[in-house]
Protein backbone atom coordinates (compact mmCIF):
# COMPACT_ATOMS: atom_id res chain seq x y z
CA UNK A 1 0.00 0.00 0.00
CA UNK A 2 2.69 2.16 1.11
CA UNK A 3 4.06 2.04 -3.02
CA UNK A 4 0.93 2.93 -4.29
CA UNK A 5 0.79 5.98 -2.24
CA UNK A 6 3.95 6.75 -3.65
CA UNK A 7 2.83 7.02 -6.64
CA UNK A 8 -0.28 8.54 -6.45
CA UNK A 9 1.58 11.58 -5.02
CA UNK A 10 4.00 11.44 -7.54
CA UNK A 11 1.39 11.26 -10.36
CA UNK A 12 -0.46 14.72 -8.64
CA UNK A 13 2.30 16.38 -8.76
CA UNK A 14 3.31 15.11 -12.25
CA UNK A 15 0.06 16.48 -13.09
CA UNK A 16 0.54 19.49 -11.60
CA UNK A 17 3.69 20.55 -13.61
CA UNK A 18 2.28 19.69 -16.93
CA UNK A 19 -0.74 22.10 -15.64
CA UNK A 20 2.03 24.78 -14.56
CA UNK A 21 3.45 24.42 -18.38
CA UNK A 22 0.54 24.53 -20.29
CA UNK A 23 0.03 28.08 -18.48
CA UNK A 24 3.31 29.13 -19.22
CA UNK A 25 2.89 28.27 -22.45
CA UNK A 26 -0.20 30.04 -22.83
CA UNK A 27 1.23 33.36 -21.69
CA UNK A 28 3.47 33.40 -23.98
CA UNK A 29 1.73 32.18 -26.49
CA UNK A 30 -0.43 35.38 -25.77
CA UNK A 31 2.68 37.64 -25.50
CA UNK A 32 2.35 40.24 -28.49
CA UNK A 33 4.84 39.61 -31.51
CA UNK A 34 7.55 42.51 -31.11
CA UNK A 35 7.64 45.25 -33.76
CA UNK A 36 9.48 43.86 -37.03
CA UNK A 37 13.38 45.86 -37.75
CA UNK A 38 13.16 45.59 -41.38
CA UNK A 39 16.86 46.39 -42.33
CA UNK A 40 18.21 47.19 -46.19
CA UNK A 41 21.21 45.44 -47.06
CA UNK A 42 22.71 46.96 -50.86
CA UNK A 43 24.77 44.57 -51.74
CA UNK A 44 27.08 44.75 -54.90
CA UNK A 45 26.38 42.05 -57.66
CA UNK A 46 27.86 41.31 -61.27
CA UNK A 47 28.11 38.14 -62.98
CA UNK A 48 30.78 38.85 -65.39
CA UNK A 49 29.52 35.02 -66.93
CA UNK A 50 26.35 36.06 -67.71
CA UNK A 51 26.93 38.04 -70.94
CA UNK A 52 26.20 42.01 -70.62
CA UNK A 53 25.58 41.77 -67.13
CA UNK A 54 26.92 44.95 -65.71
CA UNK A 55 27.92 45.58 -61.95
CA UNK A 56 24.69 47.05 -59.48
CA UNK A 57 23.69 47.18 -56.44
CA UNK A 58 20.85 45.13 -55.07
CA UNK A 59 18.65 45.94 -52.32
CA UNK A 60 17.44 42.98 -49.72
CA UNK A 61 15.26 43.78 -46.60
CA UNK A 62 15.11 41.49 -43.57
CA UNK A 63 13.93 41.58 -39.95
CA UNK A 64 16.61 41.64 -37.23
CA UNK A 65 14.32 39.73 -35.26
CA UNK A 66 14.74 36.88 -37.33
CA UNK A 67 18.70 36.99 -37.95
CA UNK A 68 21.76 36.55 -36.46
CA UNK A 69 23.43 39.09 -35.19
CA UNK A 70 26.62 39.44 -37.85
CA UNK A 71 26.52 40.32 -41.46
CA UNK A 72 27.72 36.89 -42.48
CA UNK A 73 24.21 35.69 -40.76
CA UNK A 74 22.29 38.24 -42.80
CA UNK A 75 24.05 37.15 -46.19
CA UNK A 76 23.48 33.40 -44.94
CA UNK A 77 19.57 34.49 -44.83
CA UNK A 78 19.21 36.16 -47.69
CA UNK A 79 21.51 33.21 -49.37
CA UNK A 80 19.16 30.78 -47.97
CA UNK A 81 15.58 32.39 -47.92
CA UNK A 82 15.45 35.23 -50.83
CA UNK A 83 18.11 34.98 -53.25
CA UNK A 84 20.15 31.52 -53.65
CA UNK A 85 22.16 33.65 -56.66
CA UNK A 86 23.65 36.18 -54.31
CA UNK A 87 27.63 34.75 -54.19
CA UNK A 88 30.00 34.95 -51.18
CA UNK A 89 33.03 33.23 -49.69
CA UNK A 90 32.74 31.47 -46.39
CA UNK A 91 33.71 28.63 -43.98
CA UNK A 92 34.24 28.96 -40.58
CA UNK A 93 31.80 32.10 -39.42
CA UNK A 94 34.43 32.49 -36.24
CA UNK A 95 37.48 34.55 -38.28
CA UNK A 96 39.63 31.95 -38.30
CA UNK A 97 39.73 31.43 -42.25
CA UNK A 98 39.29 34.42 -43.74
CA UNK A 99 36.89 33.64 -46.72
CA UNK A 100 34.73 36.14 -46.00
CA UNK A 101 36.68 39.51 -45.86
CA UNK A 102 34.57 42.16 -47.70
CA UNK A 103 33.93 46.13 -47.40
CA UNK A 104 31.41 46.26 -45.09
CA UNK A 105 29.94 50.70 -45.15
CA UNK A 106 33.57 51.76 -46.73
CA UNK A 107 35.81 49.12 -44.18
CA UNK A 108 37.74 46.25 -44.90
CA UNK A 109 36.48 43.48 -42.37
CA UNK A 110 35.30 39.95 -41.88
CA UNK A 111 31.59 39.00 -42.28
CA UNK A 112 31.64 37.15 -39.46
CA UNK A 113 33.00 39.35 -36.68
CA UNK A 114 31.08 42.76 -38.07
CA UNK A 115 28.12 43.28 -35.87
CA UNK A 116 24.69 44.25 -38.10
CA UNK A 117 24.62 48.09 -37.32
CA UNK A 118 20.61 47.69 -36.02
CA UNK A 119 19.99 51.71 -36.20
CA UNK A 120 17.43 50.60 -39.29
CA UNK A 121 17.41 53.94 -40.58
CA UNK A 122 21.19 53.09 -42.31
CA UNK A 123 21.03 50.45 -45.07
CA UNK A 124 24.40 48.54 -45.05
CA UNK A 125 26.64 48.60 -48.13
CA UNK A 126 28.55 45.73 -48.44
CA UNK A 127 31.18 45.55 -51.56
CA UNK A 128 33.62 42.95 -52.63
CA UNK A 129 37.47 43.45 -51.19
CA UNK A 130 38.45 47.01 -53.37
CA UNK A 131 40.47 47.27 -56.44
CA UNK A 132 40.51 43.22 -56.82
CA UNK A 133 39.15 41.71 -60.37
CA UNK A 134 35.71 40.31 -59.23
CA UNK A 135 34.65 36.58 -60.02
CA UNK A 136 31.51 37.05 -58.80
CA UNK A 137 29.41 39.02 -56.94
CA UNK A 138 31.59 39.80 -53.55
CA UNK A 139 33.95 36.92 -54.44
CA UNK A 140 37.19 38.63 -55.92
CA UNK A 141 40.22 37.32 -57.89
CA UNK A 142 42.72 36.19 -55.09
CA UNK A 143 45.19 34.59 -57.24
CA UNK A 144 47.81 37.11 -57.81
CA UNK A 145 47.44 37.76 -53.71
CA UNK A 146 48.20 33.82 -53.26
CA UNK A 147 51.27 33.78 -55.86
CA UNK A 148 52.84 36.53 -54.28
CA UNK A 149 52.65 35.03 -51.10
CA UNK A 150 54.32 31.80 -52.47
CA UNK A 151 56.90 34.01 -53.55
CA UNK A 152 58.29 34.78 -50.21
CA UNK A 153 58.71 31.04 -49.32
CA UNK A 154 56.95 31.65 -46.29
CA UNK A 155 58.29 28.25 -45.06
CA UNK A 156 61.25 27.51 -42.35
CA UNK A 157 64.09 27.11 -45.07
CA UNK A 158 67.73 25.49 -43.68
CA UNK A 159 71.24 25.54 -44.80
CA UNK A 160 71.31 21.98 -44.67
CA UNK A 161 68.53 20.32 -46.06
CA UNK A 162 69.86 17.23 -45.12
CA UNK A 163 68.51 17.13 -41.36
CA UNK A 164 65.09 18.07 -42.28
CA UNK A 165 62.36 15.68 -40.66
CA UNK A 166 65.21 14.23 -38.18
CA UNK A 167 64.50 16.17 -35.14
CA UNK A 168 62.91 18.89 -33.72
CA UNK A 169 64.09 22.31 -34.03
CA UNK A 170 64.15 24.46 -30.97
CA UNK A 171 63.41 27.81 -30.19
CA UNK A 172 63.81 29.70 -26.56
CA UNK A 173 60.63 30.57 -25.28
CA UNK A 174 62.23 34.91 -26.05
CA UNK A 175 62.44 33.66 -29.70
CA UNK A 176 59.14 32.41 -29.99
CA UNK A 177 57.25 35.25 -28.56
CA UNK A 178 58.93 37.15 -31.41
CA UNK A 179 56.38 36.29 -33.66
CA UNK A 180 53.68 36.80 -31.81
CA UNK A 181 51.04 38.99 -33.34
CA UNK A 182 52.49 37.94 -37.08
CA UNK A 183 51.58 34.62 -37.00
CA UNK A 184 48.06 35.27 -36.12
CA UNK A 185 47.12 36.32 -39.44
CA UNK A 186 44.56 34.33 -41.72
CA UNK A 187 45.45 36.16 -44.80
CA UNK A 188 42.03 37.54 -45.50
CA UNK A 189 43.82 40.56 -47.35
CA UNK A 190 41.78 43.24 -45.46
CA UNK A 191 45.01 45.46 -45.27
CA UNK A 192 46.50 44.46 -49.02
CA UNK A 193 43.18 45.27 -50.52
CA UNK A 194 42.75 48.67 -47.75
CA UNK A 195 46.39 49.92 -49.34
CA UNK A 196 46.34 52.70 -51.73
CA UNK A 197 49.85 51.55 -52.75
CA UNK A 198 48.21 48.27 -53.06
CA UNK A 199 45.64 49.47 -55.34
CA UNK A 200 47.94 50.89 -57.98
CA UNK A 201 51.20 48.79 -57.57
CA UNK A 202 49.56 45.38 -57.08
CA UNK A 203 51.24 43.49 -59.44
CA UNK A 204 54.72 44.51 -58.04
CA UNK A 205 54.33 45.73 -55.14
CA UNK A 206 53.18 42.99 -52.15
CA UNK A 207 51.59 44.68 -50.01
CA UNK A 208 51.43 44.54 -45.89
CA UNK A 209 49.50 41.57 -45.37
CA UNK A 210 52.52 39.08 -47.04
CA UNK A 211 55.47 41.76 -46.43
CA UNK A 212 54.30 40.70 -42.52
CA UNK A 213 54.83 37.20 -43.47
CA UNK A 214 58.03 37.86 -45.21
CA UNK A 215 59.25 39.43 -41.77
CA UNK A 216 58.08 36.38 -40.34
CA UNK A 217 60.50 34.03 -41.68
CA UNK A 218 62.94 36.77 -41.49
CA UNK A 219 63.08 37.10 -37.68
CA UNK A 220 62.34 33.48 -36.55
CA UNK A 221 65.56 31.80 -34.90
CA UNK A 222 65.10 28.56 -36.63
CA UNK A 223 65.18 30.32 -40.43
CA UNK A 224 68.75 30.73 -41.68
CA UNK A 225 67.53 32.28 -45.02
CA UNK A 226 66.97 35.74 -43.53
CA UNK A 227 69.51 37.50 -45.68
CA UNK A 228 68.33 35.88 -49.09
CA UNK A 229 64.92 36.73 -47.89
CA UNK A 230 65.57 40.77 -47.73
CA UNK A 231 67.98 40.66 -50.90
CA UNK A 232 64.94 39.65 -52.70
CA UNK A 233 62.96 42.81 -51.32
CA UNK A 234 65.56 45.46 -52.61
CA UNK A 235 64.09 46.38 -55.76
CA UNK A 236 62.29 49.59 -55.65
CA UNK A 237 58.48 48.05 -55.33
CA UNK A 238 58.11 44.72 -53.75
CA UNK A 239 58.73 46.42 -50.60
CA UNK A 240 59.31 50.36 -50.88
CA UNK A 241 56.23 51.17 -52.47
CA UNK A 242 55.11 51.27 -48.54
CA UNK A 243 54.54 54.99 -48.11
CA UNK A 244 53.54 54.25 -44.45
CA UNK A 245 49.82 55.12 -45.31
CA UNK A 246 49.03 53.20 -42.84
CA UNK A 247 45.40 51.74 -43.59
CA UNK A 248 46.57 48.29 -42.96
CA UNK A 249 46.68 48.13 -39.50
CA UNK A 250 43.61 50.59 -39.06
CA UNK A 251 41.67 47.69 -41.00
CA UNK A 252 43.12 44.76 -39.97
CA UNK A 253 40.23 42.76 -38.03
CA UNK A 254 42.65 40.63 -36.43
CA UNK A 255 44.00 43.64 -34.94
CA UNK A 256 47.03 42.62 -35.95
CA UNK A 257 50.05 45.50 -37.36
CA UNK A 258 51.40 45.01 -40.90
CA UNK A 259 52.54 48.68 -40.96
CA UNK A 260 54.97 48.02 -38.24
CA UNK A 261 56.23 44.82 -39.79
CA UNK A 262 56.97 46.67 -42.91
CA UNK A 263 58.74 49.47 -41.08
CA UNK A 264 60.63 46.86 -39.33
CA UNK A 265 62.10 45.02 -42.62
CA UNK A 266 62.82 48.77 -43.61
CA UNK A 267 64.94 48.85 -40.71
CA UNK A 268 66.59 45.22 -41.13
CA UNK A 269 67.51 46.17 -44.70
CA UNK A 270 69.17 49.24 -43.85
CA UNK A 271 71.78 47.32 -41.68
CA UNK A 272 71.52 44.53 -44.34
CA UNK A 273 72.99 46.64 -47.20
CA UNK A 274 75.22 48.81 -44.77
CA UNK A 275 77.09 45.10 -44.06
CA UNK A 276 77.04 44.22 -47.58
CA UNK A 277 78.56 47.63 -48.93
CA UNK A 278 80.93 47.21 -46.34
CA UNK A 279 81.82 43.93 -47.29
CA UNK A 280 82.80 44.61 -50.80
C1 LIG B 1 20.30 56.27 -37.11
O1 LIG B 1 20.79 56.78 -38.33
C2 LIG B 1 20.18 58.00 -38.71
C3 LIG B 1 20.65 58.34 -40.11
O2 LIG B 1 22.06 58.34 -40.23
C4 LIG B 1 20.57 59.06 -37.67
O3 LIG B 1 19.97 60.31 -38.01
C5 LIG B 1 20.08 58.62 -36.30
O4 LIG B 1 20.50 59.51 -35.32
C6 LIG B 1 20.60 57.22 -35.97
N1 LIG B 1 19.97 56.74 -34.76
C7 LIG B 1 20.65 56.24 -33.74
C8 LIG B 1 19.86 55.72 -32.60
O5 LIG B 1 21.87 56.19 -33.72
C1 LIG C 1 42.68 54.35 -47.04
O1 LIG C 1 43.10 55.62 -46.70
C2 LIG C 1 42.66 56.63 -47.56
C3 LIG C 1 43.33 57.91 -47.15
O2 LIG C 1 43.75 57.91 -45.81
C4 LIG C 1 41.15 56.70 -47.52
O3 LIG C 1 40.66 57.70 -48.37
C5 LIG C 1 40.60 55.36 -47.95
O4 LIG C 1 39.19 55.32 -47.87
C6 LIG C 1 41.15 54.24 -47.13
N1 LIG C 1 40.71 52.99 -47.69
C7 LIG C 1 40.29 51.95 -47.00
C8 LIG C 1 39.71 50.81 -47.78
O5 LIG C 1 40.34 51.87 -45.80
S1 LIG D 1 51.55 51.38 -44.24
FE1 LIG D 1 52.32 50.70 -46.21
S2 LIG D 1 51.29 48.78 -46.49
FE2 LIG D 1 50.15 49.82 -44.89
S3 LIG D 1 48.54 50.88 -46.02
FE3 LIG D 1 50.26 52.23 -45.85
S4 LIG D 1 51.39 52.01 -47.74
FE4 LIG D 1 50.05 50.27 -47.53
S1 LIG E 1 47.36 41.30 -41.30
FE1 LIG E 1 45.23 41.31 -40.64
S2 LIG E 1 44.11 42.21 -42.36
FE2 LIG E 1 46.09 41.60 -43.11
S3 LIG E 1 45.77 39.59 -44.00
FE3 LIG E 1 46.49 39.31 -41.89
S4 LIG E 1 44.65 39.15 -40.66
FE4 LIG E 1 44.03 39.99 -42.63
S1 LIG F 1 33.86 32.87 -42.29
FE1 LIG F 1 35.92 32.39 -41.71
S2 LIG F 1 36.74 34.33 -41.25
FE2 LIG F 1 34.67 34.78 -41.65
Amino acid sequence: PGQVCVNVAEHWKRLLLALSVMVRYAQTAAAPAPEPRIKKFQIYRWDPDSAGDKPRMQTYEIDLNTCGPMVLDALIKIKNEMDPTLTFRRSCREGICGSCAMNINGGNTLACLNKIDTNTSKPTKIYPLPHMYVVKDLVPDMSNFYAQYKSIEPYLKKKDGTQEGKEQYFQSVEDRQKLDGLYECILCACCSTSCPSYWWNGDKYLGPAVLMQAYRWMIDSRDEFTEERLSKLQDPFSLYRCHTIMNCTKTCPKGLNPGKAIAEIKKMMATYKEKKAAAT
